[in-house]
C-alpha cells in the first residue's frame, strides 16, 4: 500500500475515539427523527385519495426545468449504495463494526436512505413522472459508480464529502424556495427537511476535517489543493437515460440547474470560500514548502473561479428529458 494512504490511516485511527464521542452531535436519534410518511398521504386513511389529489393538484404547477432538477436530485440521492459502499471501503480504517468511522457510515447512510424514499413516493404520486425511465437512470446510475478522484485517501474522501453535503444543502434548500414559489408547499417542506439533514452532515464533515488539520496539516492542505485542482465533480456526473451513453444526461440536468438557479458555478465559489473560513485555511502553521505552496493556490482559487463564473453564459437550450411525462 501506498506509505502516504498507511500514514493517513494512521491519522484518522487517531481521530476515531472522538468520532465516537461526537457522532451523535451531528446526528438526531433515530425515534424521533423525521420520517418520509411525515410528509406523505396516509394510506390507512379515509383521507388518502383526497390527499393524493391536492398533492397532484400542487404538483401540476411546478415548472419543466423544476421537475427535472427534482428527479435528477432524487436519482441521484437513490443513488446511496454507491456512497455508501464507498465511504465504507474507506473508513475501514480499523476494520471494527463498532468503531467510530463505520458505525458513523452506518448512521449516516441510515439518515440519507430517508431522502430518497421521500422524494420517489412524492414523484410516483404527482402523476407528471415516467417512473420506469427515471428507475433506469437510477439503476444505470448505481451501476455506472462514480469517479471522483480521491482513491482510497481519506482525507480526500471527507473533503469531498464535506464539499458536497454543503452543495446538496444549497441545491435542496433552493428546490424548496422555487417549490413554493409554484404553489407546492407540501414538496417546499419536504425539500426543506432534507435540506436542513445535508447542513448537519456537512458541519460533521467539516468538523472531521478540522480534526485531521489539528494533527497532519500539511498533508490536508495538499489533499484540499488537489481536490480543488481536479475540480469536486457531482456524485451523479455519470447520470444517463434509456438509450443514451453514460454521463450523457447529466450535462442537461446541469444547465436546468443552472438556468433555474438552483446550483450555480457561483455557489461553487461560496462553499469553496465557506470551507477557507471553516478550516481557518489562512491561519494554519506549521506548513513545509509544498504546504505553503498549496495554500496559496487555494487562497487565490475563489477570486479566479468567480471571474471564470462571470464570464459563464446561462445554458439556453432545453432538453426534453424521458423521465418526465406531463
Ligand atoms: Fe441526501
Ligand atoms: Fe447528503
Amino acid at each position: 500500500m501506498d506509505f502516504f494512504v498507511e500514514q493517513r490511516r494512521e491519522v484518522m485511527r487517531h481521530v476515531e475515539p472522538y468520532m465516537l464521542e461526537k457522532m451523535f452531535d451531528f446526528l438526531k436519534p433515530i425515534d424521533d427523527i423525521w420520517q418520509p410518511s411525515d410528509f406523505l398521504p396516509d394510506s390507512t386513511k379515509d383521507s388518502f385519495f383526497a390527499d393524493i389529489k391536492e398533492l397532484r393538484q400542487n404538483a401540476s404547477g411546478l415548472s419543466y426545468d423544476l421537475l427535472a432538477v427534482l428527479i435528477g436530485d432524487t436519482i441521484t440521492e437513490e443513488a446511496l449504495p454507491t456512497y455508501e459502499s464507498w465511504l465504507m471501503m474507506v473508513d475501514a480504517v480499523s476494520m471494527d463494526e463498532e468503531g467510530g468511522w463505520m458505525k458513523w457510515t452506518r448512521h449516516w447512510t441510515g439518515e440519507e436512505n430517508r431522502h430518497g424514499d421521500l422524494l420517489n413516493k412524492y414523484l410516483y404520486l404527482s402523476g407528471r413522472v415516467d417512473m420506469r425511465k427515471m428507475e433506469i437512470s437510477t439503476q444505470y446510475l448505481i451501476a455506472d459508480g462514480f469517479d471522483i478522484g480521491t482513491g482510497t485517501d481519506p482525507y480526500r474522501n471527507f473533503i469531498y464529502t464535506s464539499f458536497q453535503e454543503l452543495a446538496t444543502n444549497v441545491s435542496h434548500r433552493r428546490v424548496a424556495s422555487l417549490a413554493k414559489r409554484d404553489g407546492d408547499t407540501l414538496l417546499s417542506k419536504m425539500c426543506g427537511v432534507i435540506a436542513a439533514d445535508e447542513a448537519r452532515h456537512a458541519k460533521a464533515y467539516k468538523h472531521f476535517i478540522s480534526k485531521i488539520f489539528e494533527v497532519d496539516a500539511n498533508e490536508a492542505m495538499l489533499a484540499f489543493e488537489d481536490m480543488m485542482r481536479k475540480k469536486i465533480v457531482m456524485p451523479a456526473h455519470f447520470l444517463r437515460e434509456l438509450g443514451t451513453k453514460i454521463g450523457q444526461t447529466f450535462g442537461h440536468f446541469t444547465d436546468a440547474a443552472q438556468r433555474l438557479g438552483v446550483y450555480t458555478a457561483v455557489d461553487y465559489v461560496d462553499i469553496l470560500k465557506e470551507l477557507i473560513v471553516d478550516w481557518q485555511i489562512d491561519s494554519i502553521t506549521d506548513l513545509n514548502e509544498s504546504g505553503e505552496k498549496a495554500r496559496d493556490y487555494i487562497m487565490k482559487l475563489p477570486e479566479r473561479l468567480l471571474r471564470v463564473a462571470e464570464r459563464m453564459k446561462n445554458p439556453g437550450l432545453e432538453y426534453k428529458f424521458s423521465w418526465i411525462a406531463v
